[in-house]
């Protein structure tokens, strides 16, 4: 079979100053969406994002937590990573700008354009805004004319790349390649801010410490955006980016007020180093809360957390996707939200799914019927859906999603009134109701697992049980779109369970709900603050200080015999794609075979393992690691700063294949 062609995409990665709103869901989402589609079309898809962790607001902010920065961007980026998680994001690769292979990648970047000639030392005094980590052209005392927010006059020891020896490069670039910057508005943007003239560009900091160092030119640091923007690099193997096949992305989304960063520095940079540059650079506009920008500082922030608390995390998706304009801004209310839950995803896409497969599991005995022969208003509906699916991929290939499922909602809002035309509910018991009845449940059967396959990528929770409530093989993922077309519902296929899908809400109390627990979350403490030591009143602030250094809690013995740890031997090893990190190992555990993932790729060869003897956790709770089912854990010590793992094991004795350790 042919190797699936590679599809690398990426999201911005996100600053870790703050926690995610849906601004920054609706980045992730899209992309996520687009992963999952594109997967459905055959390509190996992989999607990267991460978290950008450098600069002085993380300095700042973690002297304010009180905390290290080492500690506070840790926190930090785990509550991003498990935001992700709960919307069903599958990315492949969490990049964050603190790893060690993300700084040895901004290193040796750095050094190709220095190599290349396009790297100088030289001094810089300006104006800096430290929110948007960029200077800004104004005069001392002026607020930044993007975030309007104070600027701070730097001067500074640095070293500059030399960004304008690629105007003529860059706009020839653009001019092979009119697709590159998307859409329109913001290409133009772009081509007259460099047909304006480009000026040289610091790209490291003597001003700051928390930073990537420069080698053998400490104290210098990189610029944050020299940095952040290579982890679209090191996220798909750095320097050896031509092992893994993926680089240069095929798609950079990011919202429009980043569009300059990555579609004149990153290429420049690309260019600079030699290397291949993206095929795209895709802009989408903002989510707008009363008409400004959702951002902390407005106070206008919208949480996914209490969304999809409440309506789940389809419902968030399918708002983001639908309501806004792919490339346009778009405005969030809560009204809007519920109003399209209830009206497109309860009483269409819920309803459509449960009444038909009620009437099949009523008259057929829960078997998908035998349709007889079709009328003209039976083949109508067919010719539609069958049209559907040729407009919604033609949609999807151009970002068009919220157009997309237009389409879809159209289809199923053909298939309601088809079903009200030709109400089976009241057909008979002859012969010829019954088979009238088979035909047109076979036909709304066969629209559903349509718009379920062309769904997916938006609906991941919902259409997987529709799908198998369908009694369809395999999961909704597996649907190749290429494939797809009217007729291939086989009758005579089981239904499944039948399974709550979108359960209607009243509107006013779920935005009470929701905006309770908005409120609820703005005044929770942030995850990353010290805690308050224990000290008896008018005790000192030394002691207290103390006891906050004391040692960790102790345990009895009784919490330690909670963990079953066991000897097991790894029968197989074999890299995750996608997961540099990780490997995918089955454990004989002495009772059973487990599958357990271990985060010890970069540093053990998968085919030395095998015949090991490890410790293995035994009784963790399965978890997936990277969509990979995880059944335990690998003991092992971690060494050294960078956390090497150094894998726990029995080389004195030959120790019996499910021993216990105690
Ligand atoms: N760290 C940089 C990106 C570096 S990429 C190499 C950054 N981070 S960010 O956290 O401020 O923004 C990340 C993404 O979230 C951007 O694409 C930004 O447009 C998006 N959004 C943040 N607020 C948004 C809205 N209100 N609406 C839509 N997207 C917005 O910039």
């Amino acid at each position: 079979m042919p190797d699936k062609p590679k599809y690398y995409l990426t999201t911005p990665i996100y600053y870790t100053n703050g926690l995610p709103h849906i601004g920054h869901t609706y980045s992730t989402i899209v992309c996520d969406t687009i992963r999952r589609y594109k997967r459905m079309r055959g390509y190996d898809a992989v999607m990267t994002t991460g978290t950008d962790e450098h600069g002085v607001n993380v300095e700042r902010s973690a002297k304010k937590a009180g905390v290290p920065e080492s500690e506070f961007v840790a926190k930090m980026a785990a509550e991003w990573r498990a935001l992700w998680d709960e919307l069903g994001v599958q990315g492949d690769e969490f990049i964050r700008t603190t790893d060690l292979k993300h700084a040895h990648t901004v290193q040796w970047l750095f050094k190709q354009c220095r190599d290349n000639g396009f790297v100088y030392p030289g001094h810089y005094t300006g104006q800096y805004c430290i929110y948007d980590n960029a200077y800004v052209d104004v005069m001392p005392g002026e607020n930044c004319p993007d975030c309007g927010r104070p600027t701070e006059t730097v001067t500074e020891a640095n070293f500059y790349f030399k960004l304008s020896a690629f105007q003529k490069p860059l706009l020839d670039w653009y001019a092979k390649h009119p697709d590159f910057i998307q859409p329109e508005a913001r290409r133009n943007e772009v081509l007259s801010f460099v047909e304006g003239g480009l000026r040289d560009l610091s790209i490291t900091r003597t001003s700051v410490r928390w930073g990537i160092p420069v080698p053998g030119e400490e104290p210098h640091v990189f610029y944050v955006w020299f940095d952040a923007l290579t982890a679209y690099l090191s996220a798909v193997g750095g320097p050896q980016y031509e092992k893994t096949g993926f680089f240069p992305a095929d798609l950079h989304l990011v919202g429009k007020e980043i569009i300059r960063f990555h579609a004149v520095y990153w290429p420049a940079f690309l260019m600079a180093a030699g290397l291949p540059l993206p095929k795209q650079v895709w802009a989408h506009g903002w989510l707008l809360m009363d008409s400004a920008k959702m951002s902390k500082s407005l106070g206008n922030v919208v949480r996914p957390r209490p969304i999809v608390h409440v309506l789940g995390m389809d419902a968030l998706r399918y708002y983001l996707l639908r309501e806004t304009v792919f490339g346009q801004d778009g405005n969030f209310s809560y009204d809007a939200l519920v109003q399209r839950y209830n009206s497109d995803l309860a009483n269409g896409l819920g309803n459509l799914a449960s009444r038909t497969t009620a009437m099949i599991e009523k008259n057929n005995g829960g078997k998908i019927p035998k349709p007889a022969t079709f009328q003209p208003q039976d083949t109508a509906l067919a010719t539609k859906a069958q049209e559907a699916i040729g407009e919604v991929l033609e949609q999807y290939d151009k970002l068009g999603f919220s157009l997309a499922l237009e389409e879809i909602w159209s289809l199923i809002a053909a298939t309601d009134k088809y079903l009200t035309t030709e109400h089976p509910w009241s057909l008979g018991d002859s012969e010829a109701d019954q088979q009238r009845r088979a035909t047109i449940l076979w036909t709304t059967a066969e629209v559903l697992r349509i718009v379920t396959a062309l769904t997916h990528p938006v609906l991941p929770e919902s259409t997987t049980k529709v799908w198998s409530l369908l009694g369809q093989p395999g999961q909704a993922d597996s649907v190749a779109l290429d494939g797809l077309r009217w007729g291939q519902l086989v009758p005579g296929t089981a239904l499944g369970k039948s399974q709550a899908l979108f359960p209607r809400i009243e509107k006013a109390e779920a935005i009470e709900r929701m905006e309770a627990m908005e409120k609820e979350a703005q005044n929770a403490p942030s995850p990353v603050t010290t805690p308050a030591p224990a000290s008896a009143p008018g005790a000192s602030a030394a002691a207290s200080a103390a006891a906050a250094q004391a040692a960790p809690e102790k345990i009895g013995i009784e919490d330690f015999a909670k963990v079953e740890m066991r000897v097991g031997q790894i029968k197989t090893a074999e890299r995750i794609v996608g997961a540099d990190k990780l490997l995918k190992l089955t454990v004989d555990i002495g009772t059973e075979i487990r599958q357990i993932c271990a985060g010890i790729a970069q540093f053990y060869e998968p085919e030395k393992l095998i015949g090991r003897k490890v410790a293995v956790v035994v009784n963790l709770a399965p978890r997936k690691l990277r969509g990979v089912e995880s059944n335990g854990m690998i003991v092992a010590a971690s060494v050294g700063p960078e956390g090497r793992p150094v894998l726990a094991g029995f080389p004195d004795e030959d120790v019996e294949i499910g021993a216990r350790l105690k």
